[in-house]
């Protein structure tokens, strides 16, 4: 028996879900960009990432407006919450939201609810984005930069989308009761919840290889059960794309036996957390990685990884995850689908060109060059600039 379709109206190929923000590129070009630099190497990789929005403005003839506020760690000092409402306002008012990273060891005795990361936890369920994006791809110029074989990695395209909103970071009650020794937070989730995450996951792989891996602990988890039960409902709006079910475990595995098996991976929050930063094993570094949140009112935009504070001030951090992440912006919530492509082609030039930051030169592989964040973002802005003039001059002829 066909089963009922979850949402009345809606039918296959339909848009059932924002894949772009609901703020989007005005007719007149303008794009207001609120950055949130954060903490570590937050403000480094950011800049990094502004310059490279600001060429491409400049050749595209786009007007990006960029405006600046506090976050995390660097908002406690400075005004005494990790999230001021100044900020929140901000943010709301905003078309994007870049941000840095957030967090430092000086905060480490707080409790969870006024660390830095309660800013930015406070700062995604304001703005809404319930669906997290996160691509992990090997880039074929660091193919032996990965741990794994390069016959692993080679060909590995992933993205993850990991529900953002709900789960143990959201679920009440949650308590540290010190006199008893006893903690607890809670797991759950709604269909609803689910059914929504599924839909951005479908979407996508429609436009991919048409795979969706959705990760789950069914086999102890009731809350597993209704996410497994609810995403195989969703998949009957979608005929051509193929479902399968993995349980964590064993997906923690196979994502390094055999990463090219896996087109889309769709799982809660908790898991998406840590398995996008496993994934970072196929790309070589953390500090590759980008990612897009989006679904709500505003989207947000960050890299996955965090700030680094060892290495902060040095020019030792990589802000390429930072530059794929305005790709990522672009693509979003300015369809500029060109543009995004541009930032991801000059990456791959200057990798192909041996250009590493720290992070990324494991080993004394010849034709590399060690470079600072600042040096890696200015040769991305060269090669960006060439290849957009480029393509400006096959158009006009
Ligand atoms: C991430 C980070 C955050 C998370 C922290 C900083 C709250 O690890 O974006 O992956 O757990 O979501
Ligand atoms: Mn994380």
């Amino acid at each position: 028996m066909r089963m009922k379709r979850i949402t009345e109206g809606f039918s296959p190929g339909e848009q059932s879900v924002r894949i772009n923000g609901s703020h989007q590129m005005s007719a007149n070009k303008q794009l207001k960009i609120l950055v949130l630099a954060g903490d570590g190497i937050g403000p480094e990789v950011t800049q990094q990432a502004i310059n490279v929005l600001r060429s491409v403005a400049e050749l595209g003839g786009y007007d990006f407006q960029f405006t600046e506020a506090l976050i995390g760690g660097v908002a406690i000092k400075q005004q005494g919450s990790p999230l001021p409402t100044a900020t929140l306002d901000a943010a709301l008012e905003s078309d994007a939201v870049l941000l840095g990273a957030v967090g430092g060891n000086e905060f480490n005795q707080l409790s969870p609810d006024k660390r830095p990361e309660a800013g930015l936890l406070g700062l995604r369920q304001a703005l809404g984005g319930f669906a997290n994006l996160r691509p992990s791809f090997a880039w074929p110029a660091l193919a032996t930069n990965s741990p794994l074989k390069p016959e692993v990695v080679e060909g590995a395209d992933i993205l993850f989308v990991r529900e953002l909103l709900g789960g143990l970071y959201f679920g009440e009650p949650r308590q540290w009761d010190r006199e008893k020794n006893s903690a607890w937070n809670t797991l759950r989730y709604t269909r609803d919840e689910v059914v929504r995450v599924a839909r951005v996951a479908f979407e996508l792989a429609a436009k991919r290889r048409k795979k969706v891996t959705s990760v789950d602990k069914a086999n102890v988890l009731e809350v597993s059960q209704l996410w497994r039960a609810t995403v195989t409902e969703v998949a009957h709006d979608y005929p051509g794309i193929t479902l399968d079910h993995q349980y964590v475990d064993a997906c923690a595995m196979h994502l390094m036996n055999t990463p090219r098996n896996f087109d889309v991976i769709v799982t809660e929050n908790l898991f998406g957390d840590i398995l996008s930063d496993e994934a970072a094993v196929i790309t070589g570094s953390l500090g590759m990685l980008p990612s897009a949140t989006i679904g709500g009112a505003v989207n947000l935009y960050e890299p996955v990884h965090g700030s680094a504070p060892d290495i902060a001030g040095k020019g030792l951090a990589n802000p390429l995850g930072a530059i794929l992440t305005a790709a990522m912006l672009l693509r979003h919530s300015g369809n500029l689908e060109a543009d995004a492509e541009a930032i991801e082609a000059a990456v791959r030039h200057v990798l192909e060109q041996g250009y590493r930051t720290a992070d990324l030169a494991r080993g004394n592989t010849p034709g590399v060059q060690v470079v600072s964040t600042q040096e890696m973002g200015k040769q991305v802005n060269e090669a960006l600039n060439r290849i957009i003039d480029r393509s400006q001059a096959l158009h006009a002829v």
